[in-house]
């Protein structure tokens, strides 16, 4: 018996608002969008009643290697047979295995890792090594910037998040993403870190200048600063290379990497840090714990993600893709300049900026009617997010680009 799609979508959806989460079940009514995720597969979703669309949305980054791809699969099977999660107390064969992989990927002296089970958590522990190694408090992260929804990760983002669970702690700073004189403006004698996305994703695919990061990490050096770079969704080949950072030429003090470390399959989180930050949890390996951080079972489903990102022509496909979206994308901007003003692109981390702030949610809208799933930008909702599966294969990219340009005609006719 398979198990999607034993009950209609309306039973499934009265259940889901009476006990998971009403808010949501309110607002996908409200918005005229009843997608329920059913069978899936490469860079396709049906819905429970079997209507197809491809995933250009990814889970921001989640499902780089498609749906349920079969070498992920097979490593799952494979780890049932013998692991499970482990006990984080002890040494562990696999977690060493993953971070000596991990690291062997990573650039200079980002030679440590920890592992966590979301990227929430993974930031949670970048600031805690940043502050405990420079034995500071403040940090600054960029207004509408995106960490996740933890404890210290929360408190680097936007305030509709956490103004109801009372004031912002002690030490955190928001300024302008890109804007090198403002973030040094902002720095002090007791600046423990900055923490930055390479692109930030949530406020809208925000593509920084050339020179931002090498400046960025010019100050850190000249204040004694952290720099955290944040690629829970623009790393694993998202922007053509490992890491977006590398496309910078910039080597980060942590890099903290999660959604696509798990395949798509089993949650896995990390923060990479350089040997010179190792000095807190040297002296006390005890300080920070994750019960499932690293579960064993998904460090060799992470190493199978790995193996695939390090196979020759992976990133090459990668920025061929992006090639053709590129172009896909020049000729989109020609046949609908009323509404499309921009593509924003790195790799495959990509945006359409659209002329109004009202196009982003219809285009999410449309996107369903079209056989696209594409969310707009929460922060800047003229802003659609594309970030297909890096496994897209050119006749699908070809699909995705019909799709957007009937969906940019139907937002022509609609205003
Ligand atoms: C850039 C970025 N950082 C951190 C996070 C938080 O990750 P998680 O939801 O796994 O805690 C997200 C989640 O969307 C993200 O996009």
């Amino acid at each position: 018996m398979s198990l999607i799609g034993q009950d209609s979508k309306e039973e499934i959806t009265q259940r889901f608002a009476r006990h998971e989460s009403s808010g949501k079940a309110e607002f996908f009514a409200q918005v005229g969008v009843d997608y329920i995720f059913g069978k899936r597969e490469g860079v396709y979703v049906w819905d429970v009643e079997g209507r197809r669309i491809i995933d250009c949305h990814c889970n921001g980054g989640v499902f780089n290697l498609g749906h349920r791809n079969p070498r992920i699969i097979a490593a799952l099977k494979r780890a049932l047979e013998e692991l499970d999660i482990g006990n984080h107390h002890f040494v562990s064969e696999h977690r060493a295995l993953l971070a000596e992989r991990l690291t062997s990927l990573c650039p200079g002296d980002l030679k440590r890792v920890v592992f966590g089970v979301g990227g929430g958590e993974a930031v949670d522990l970048a600031l805690k090594l940043a502050r405990g190694h420079t034995g500071r408090l403040r940090v600054i992260s960029a207004q509408g910037g995106y960490h996740g929804h933890t404890g210290l990760a929360l408190a680097t983002g936007d305030e509709q998040y956490r103004k109801p669970f009372g004031p912002l702690p002690p030490g955190f700073l928001h300024v302008p993403f890109g804007d090198l004189a403002a973030l040094e403006a902002a720095m002090d004698g007791d600046t423990a870190a900055v923490i930055l996305e390479t692109i930030p994703a949530t406020m809208g695919i925000v593509v920084p200048p050339e020179d931002y990061f090498a400046g960025v990490r010019q100050l850190c050096d000249r204040h004694g600063v952290v720099m955290i770079i944040d690629e829970v969704q623009t790393g694993l080949g998202r922007c053509g290379d490992v890491w977006g950072i590398n496309t910078y030429g910039v080597i980060p003090d942590i890099i903290v990497t999660a959604k696509g470390l798990s395949g798509g399959i089993y949650p896995i989180s990390a923060t990479i840090y350089r040997e010179h930050l190792d000095g807190i949890l040297r002296r006390n390996p005890f300080i920070h714990v994750s019960t499932f951080g690293g579960a064993e079972v998904g460090c060799y489903v992470a190493l199978e993600v790995l193996n695939i990102l390090s196979e020759p022509g992976f990133l090459e496909h990668v920025r061929e893709m992006a090639a053709l979206f590129q172009q896909g994308f020049e000729r989109l901007r020609a046949s609908h300049p009323g509404v499309l003003v921009e593509a924003r692109q790195r790799g495959l981390m990509m945006g359409l900026k659209l002329s109004n702030p009202a196009f982003g949610p219809l285009m999410t809208l449309a996107g369903f009617h079209h056989g696209l799933l594409t969310i707009y930008a929460n922060y800047d909702q003229s802003v659609n997010q594309l970030l297909p599966p890096l496994t897209i294969q050119p006749e699908e990219a070809a699909a995705v680009l019909e799709s957007l340009d009937h969906m940019l005609t139907w937002l022509e006719h609609s205003t």
